[in-house]
């Protein structure tokens, strides 16, 4: 969703620093920008529609001068993205610039009201009504932080907004309800983004805003209050302990590629949980009437994938459950026995945080499992996880996939253990195959990605591609064609291999597309009937499946073939990683920007 950098420096031109930090937060998704400085006083603005790096050289943004100001990146939410809808926006007199994510619910009748008082307006943006807001509170001789606070009090909805003003040309007032936003502190000045990576060139030092908080920002650092009654917040600032250069692309062109080579990594870190969250939330979930895995998208899957293992290990029956529809499909059941296990990996998932808020507002028991330190999720969970990926920069969610399969899948044995539901020999092979997991992706990245680049030079015109997998290779298959569908604008279907004849089958012709993810188990039997039914009808059948299954290859048009012994509860880990990388040289291959695909953010903040 939206980018938002502002900072204050007690020396140097701030411009070119916004434009770097506004590119750090790219991922984001943008399709215009904008940037508001103050020099000697007075307000400049130049915005346009467009990539960074265009607007910016056409409008000579670098060349701005002033050492306070701000900028953002606009993804279009209400109005058309074109240069009047971009931010800043300004009051009707241009002394006071504002810009925002999020989405203000309340706008319509704000806007009437401050129209009826003599404000014009220009753009289609709900953002519009704040700096008009803050220009009317003003009228009543009170300073820019106090307008503010008497501005945002009357907005409903989700924002992060950041006000600079002519007026108190030295200072920057932000604040957050429910979108991100994050402080840094350095000795040449004070910084605020939506994320620490836009920051992490300046300082390690930052201090994450809470719901309902707004700071005011100058060279000597930062006052926090509260947005509700103006009270005091004492908040002392955290330390980044990663540095820039994970964030960065390092030798690979872009950051998809790079986060699906670091998985082995990753997912050695994800073996080295702090033991008293593991068990602080393995107890929670024992104790609960019900378990709601609720997520979005790609954590989703891995929820999905978590079902699978939470049963046959630990035999806990869990829901998993689309954030979005949570409130909507069990908000009136839920309550004080039941528990939410939400899986994000930003933390900040504007659905996934609003099925927290209900469940939390039902008594039920919160419990979290994210990548993101800080983040909004481990405010309102009552205990949680930090699976540790590092940031995770390409708008595919890849290495958080991983990880967050590699963590359920500690939660389940962990709880296993405590209902005493598997042998200690059980345990101790489970454990011993979890431990082998990195190695194993490490090799499927050596010994798959030649072959998998051939088959996507000979299906990427491919009009269709269907995944399929039986168990919990289900979630696999829904994870595989994610990745392709949201990358190379494929339309693609997933569904567990046995329901395709109730209906998917229809669509299948001579060439169709179909990947069938074959790990050897108890579902292997079946996997080959349902290639059976495809191959019947012409589809051309791509199969993951083990290193001499010489069932599945004799049955298949491309083989992709594993490494053996992968037990079949871990295999979403290594099997999905032949199609993150499908999904990516198919992108690549047609000219695609894997990393920011169309229409879509990193992390969607808004409704
Ligand atoms: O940050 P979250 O895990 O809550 O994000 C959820 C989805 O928005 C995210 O997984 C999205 O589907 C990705 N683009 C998938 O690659």
């Amino acid at each position: 969703m939206c980018g938002i950098f502002g900072l204050v420096l007690r020396k140097g031109r701030v411009a070119p620093m916004i434009l770097d930090g506004l590119s750090r937060l790219e991922y984001r998704g943008y399709d215009s920008i904008g940037v508001a400085v103050i020099n000697n006083g007075v307000l400049q603005i130049r915005k346009d529609a467009g990539k960074i790096k265009d607007v910016a050289s056409r409008l000579r943004i670098a060349e701005m001068k002033g050492s306070i100001g701000f900028g953002h990146t606009r993804w279009a939410t209400h109005g058309a993205p074109n240069m009047i809808n971009a931010h800043p926006h300004t009051d009707s007199k241009g002394k006071i610039a504002v810009i925002h994510n999020g989405v203000i619910e309340n706008f319509m009748e704000l806007k009437q009201e401050l129209i009826d008082k003599g404000h014009n307006f220009i753009s289609k943006t709900d953002t519009e009504v704040i700096p008009n807001l803050i220009d009317e509170e003003m009228k009543s001789d009170i300073g820019i932080t106090e307008a503010t606070l008497k501005a945002l009090r009357r907005l409903k909805g989700s924002y992060a907004v950041v006000v600079l003003s002519s007026l108190e040309p030295d200072k920057i007032v932000c604040a957050r309800q429910e979108s991100p936003l994050v402080l840094g502190v350095s000795e040449n000045g004070t910084y605020c983004a939506s994320d620490a990576p836009a920051i992490r060139p300046y300082t390690n030092k930052v201090i994450y805003l809470r719901n309902g908080e707004l700071a005011t920002i100058d060279v000597n650092g930062y006052k926090i209050i509260k947005v509700a009654d103006g009270s005091a917040v004492e908040r002392t600032p955290e330390e980044i302990t990663w540095v820039l250069e994970m964030a960065e692309k390092q030798e690979y062109p872009n950051y998809m590629l790079k986060e699906i080579f670091e998985q082995p990594t990753s997912l050695r870190t994800g073996l080295r949980l702090q033991e008293k969250y593991v068990d602080l939330l393995t107890m929670f979930l024992d104790r609960g009437k019900e378990v709601f895995l609720v997520s979005a998208g790609t954590s989703q899957h891995s929820c999905i994938a978590a079902s699978y293992i939470f049963s046959k290990i630990a035999r806990l029956t869990t829901y998993p459950v689309v954030s979005s529809e949570f409130t909507e499909q069990y908000g009136s059941t839920v309550g004080i026995d039941s528990i939410i296990l939400a899986v994000s990996q930003s933390g900040e998932t504007y659905d996934t945080l609003k099925a927290v808020d209900h469940a939390r507002m039902r008594a039920a028991t919160v419990l979290g499992l994210t990548n993101t330190v800080g983040s909004t999720l481990t405010r309102v969970s009552r205990a949680y996880i930090i699976q540790q990926s590092g940031p995770e920069i390409g708008v595919a969610a890849t290495k958080t996939f991983t990880s967050q399969v590699l963590v359920l899948a500690q939660l389940a044995m962990r709880l296993a253990k405590l209902r005493g539901k598997l042998s200690q020999d059980e345990l101790d092979e489970y454990k011993e195959s979890l431990y082998k997991v990195p190695d194993i992706v490490e090799s499927v990245l050596k010994e798959t990605y030649d072959k998998v680049k051939d088959i996507a030079t000979r299906e990427k015109n491919s009009r269709l591609f269907l995944f399929l997998g039986r168990g919990i290779s289900s979630a696999t298959a829904m994870e595989g064609r994610l990745k392709l569908l949201e990358i190379t604008y494929i339309p693609s279907l997933a569904y567990p291999a046995g329901e395709s004849k109730h209906g998917p089958i229809s669509i299948v012709e001579k060439d169709t597309a179909c990947v069938f993810i074959c790990p050897r188990g108890d579902t292997h039997a079946e996997i080959i009937g349902s290639i059976m039914e495809m191959k019947a009808r012409g589809a051309k059948i791509i199969s993951i499946c083990e290193k001499g299954d010489t069932d599945i290859k004799s049955l298949s048009d491309e083989v992709i073939e594993m490494p053996k012994n992968i037990p079949e509860l871990l295999s979403p880990i290594p099997y999905i990683v032949p199609m993150q990388l499908l999904a990516y040289e198919i992108a690549v291959l047609k000219g695609l920007d894997p990393d920011k695909p169309r229409n879509l953010a990193k992390s969607v903040t808004v409704p």
